[in-house]
């Protein structure tokens, strides 16, 4: 069937479309309704159903005669290690950490936090959550404590999992002294922590609530898996939004299920026993959704990848993976490319390396430049597609849906709807825009299977910032233009979320950091262009009247303190020490302004604002750095 009749079908027959695709998975009890839309702007799909997670990701596949097939290759540069692990034994390594989970005392329901480097037990901690019916919640190891703590007090967990130490490029980052300080902050001591400890920092001293993830195991019978609801949440991630408080997205069972079961058919054009590579992290949706659950439920080798695209050693990193493991499809953010680029712009390196395996290279997690799009092409020969979707989505909401039709390449735009997803562009009013014009890019509802229902324990919250712009939609954020041929393109955010390398921050987190120094009056925090990492942070604050201070001195600090509250992620660009900040009359930073200054781009000076000379002040400070 082609793209049109497929995408219309969806749209027109979602009941029927849906249950169709969830006949491809197990479920131990059939679902009562596809679509539950009795709560309508809350809407459930295949209420009433049972399955389980795992139980679709691992036993399915044993069962079906992959258990000797690869599920899992971890492959990491940093550490020098490689191990594969077939589909039985990591069933059997996740069935016997799940009993662990049990022997702590977590059942179906309770929350775990998984902080952890890129290494197997991570995958594993995740799955045996799944397996007995726990919420996992992962947080990002680039995270400052502050970050972990929000998200342990937010969550409520009944159990944290970590390591010794993560592994950056030639770097051993501690986790521990991350990991206490997060707790004590959280006021949350007494967790109980199962630790991975790794050869590169062995554990000689932990606290007397931990327990060594060795010792968690030893002597602990496999479990099997529990039927949950399919409407039961799989796992919270928290993701940033407008204010410095993360919003804890809930993923519901059943629908992830199906719809990243028919993603990798439909999008990603992969088979079962491909292999199928994102190198991305697992504390991301990306990693979440395209390393984790998505391969492994469609019975893929799945790949791990504790390495960065350059430096590691080099900018053959990628290459070296895919010859050896004779990947199909790769999945990363166009940064990498970028950073790849920069290192080897002739692309030198990849005339040593039979890449033929290669068919496809998706690229998402922020806007792709034609320039890098362009590049990618020439050096692969393989069609490159950028895709645009978002941690609440789960699943990619535009593509070029490789697995249904290969349609044109419109450099720069993310191509097309994906089944399932109505998207429209609404001006302020909320009145749909010709085709062609910019606007709000917005989803009508209901959303499609996978989508987040609700935010961890915050319904109101989830209301506020995502259905209530303009009812009968979902807000994406995004702000963007549909061109005449259907295409979507995406231009820019239309809150303060900012995308660094692919990670997405709030600069509201930021400027809560700054502000936090006793010298600080008031802050900005924008994101402006970068060449490498497509955006970073940049600040500008204004000095307590009086405060003398050593200029140097105050932004090296002021620095640390991002580090340390946001994480190494969110380090600035620059601090700009300015004597005011452009505001409108009614008090709002003009911080879009702001932005288009930084970029060296057009701007009218907005009607509203209070001083317009403060515009020449920030374009001054601007131009003297
Ligand atoms: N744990 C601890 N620290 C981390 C971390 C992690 N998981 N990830 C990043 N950091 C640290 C880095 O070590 C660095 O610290 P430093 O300032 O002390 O050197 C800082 O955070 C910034 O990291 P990053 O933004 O990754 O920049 P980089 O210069 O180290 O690397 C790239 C640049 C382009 C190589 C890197 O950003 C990259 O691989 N990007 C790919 C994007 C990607 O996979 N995104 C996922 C979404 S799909
Ligand atoms: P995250 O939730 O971290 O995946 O970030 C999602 C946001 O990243 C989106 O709302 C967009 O702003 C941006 N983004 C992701 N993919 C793309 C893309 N292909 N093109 C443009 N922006 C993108």
């Amino acid at each position: 069937m082609d793209y049109k009749t497929l995408y219309r079908n969806s749209l027109d027959n979602p009941e029927e479309f849906w249950a169709d695709c969830a006949s491809d998975l197990v479920w131990t009890k059939p679902w009562d309704k596809v679509l539950d839309d009795s709560d309508v702007p809350f809407y459930e799909w295949f209420s009433g159903g049972e399955l389980n997670t795992c139980y679709n990701a691992l036993d399915r596949h044993c069962e079906g005669g992959r258990a000797g097939q690869a599920a899992l290759i971890y492959e990491s540069p940093v550490t020098g290690h490689s191990r594969n692990y077939s589909y039985a034994e990591l069933r059997d390594e996740v069935a016997v950490f799940a009993g662990a989970l049990r022997k702590y005392g977590v059942e179906k329901g309770d929350r775990v936090i998984v902080y952890m480097p890129m290494i197997p037990e991570a995958v594993i901690a995740m799955l045996a959550c799944s397996r007995i019916g726990a919420i996992h919640s992962v947080v990002f190891g680039g995270f400052a404590a502050k970050e972990l703590a929000t998200r342990v007090t937010d969550a409520g967990p009944k159990l944290v999992i970590s390591a010794s130490c993560g592994i950056e490029g030639k770097k051993v980052i501690p986790y521990l002294p991350l990991l206490d300080q997060a707790l004590r902050l959280a006021d949350a001591e007494d967790l109980t922590r199962i630790l991975v400890s790794r050869p590169q920092l062995p554990i000689e001293e932990m606290h007397s609530s931990a327990v060594l993830w060795d010792e968690a195991v030893a002597g602990v019978e496999a479990v099997d898996c529990v039927p949950v609801e399919a409407t039961d949440p799989l796992y919270i991630l928290y993701t940033s939004g407008t204010t410095g408080e993360p919003k804890g997205v809930v993923r519901p069972s059943g629908g992830h299920a199906v719809a990243l079961n028919w993603s990798m058919k439909h999008i990603y054009n992969v088979q079962p026993g491909d292999v199928y590579w994102a190198a991305s992290d697992i504390g991301w949706v990306v990693g979440h959704s395209y390393i984790v659950y998505a391969p492994l439920l469609h019975g893929c080798t799945t790949i791990l990848y504790e390495g960065k695209p350059v430096g590691t050693p080099d900018a053959s990193a990628f290459w070296r993976v895919i010859e050896k493991h004779k990947v199909k499809c790769l999945f990363t953010a166009p940064t990498a490319f970028r950073a790849i680029r920069r290192e080897d712009p002739q692309g030198d390196f990849l005339k040593n390396h039979d890449i033929s395996s290669l068919q496809t290279l998706f690229l998402a997690g922020e806007r792709c430049d034609p320039d890098t799009l362009h590049w990618a092409e020439d050096q692969l020969g393989v069609p490159v597609v950028d895709h645009w979707w978002q941690t609440e989505s789960g699943w990619p909401m535009a593509a070029n849906p490789m697995g249904i039709e290969q349609m044109e390449v419109k450099a720069g735009s993310p191509t097309v709807a994906v089944p399932g997803y109505d998207i429209r562009v609404l001006d302020d009013e909320g009145r749909e825009v010709p085709n062609g014009e910019s606007g709000n890019i917005m989803v009508k509802l209901p959303l499609p299977p996978g989508n987040l229902p609700t935010l961890w324990g915050n319904r109101q919250r989830f209301y506020d910032a995502y259905l209530s712009r303009f009812e009968g939609y979902y807000l994406t954020g995004d702000a963007g233009v549909v061109d005449e041929q259907g295409y979507l393109w995406v231009m820019s955010r239309i809150d303060d979320v900012i995308n660094v390398a692919g990670h997405r921050l709030s600069t509201g987190a930021l400027e809560e950091a700054l502000i936090t120094n006793y010298n600080v009056a008031e802050c900005a925090v924008i994101g402006v262009e970068d060449k490498l990492k497509g955006e970073m942070p940049l600040g500008f604050v204004v000095l307590n009247s009086g405060t003398a201070v050593d200029e140097a001195e105050l932004k090296q600090t002021l620095m640390q303190t991002v580090r340390s509250q946001v994480g190494p992620i969110a380090t600035p660009r620059d601090i700009h020490i300015v004597t005011r900040l452009p505001k409108t009359r009614s008090g709002k930073i003009l911080r879009g302004t702001m932005q288009k200054i930084a970029d060296g781009k057009p701007f009218k000076v907005p009607a509203t604002i209070e001083d317009p000379e403060v515009l020449n002040e920030i374009a001054e400070t601007l131009e003297w750095d």
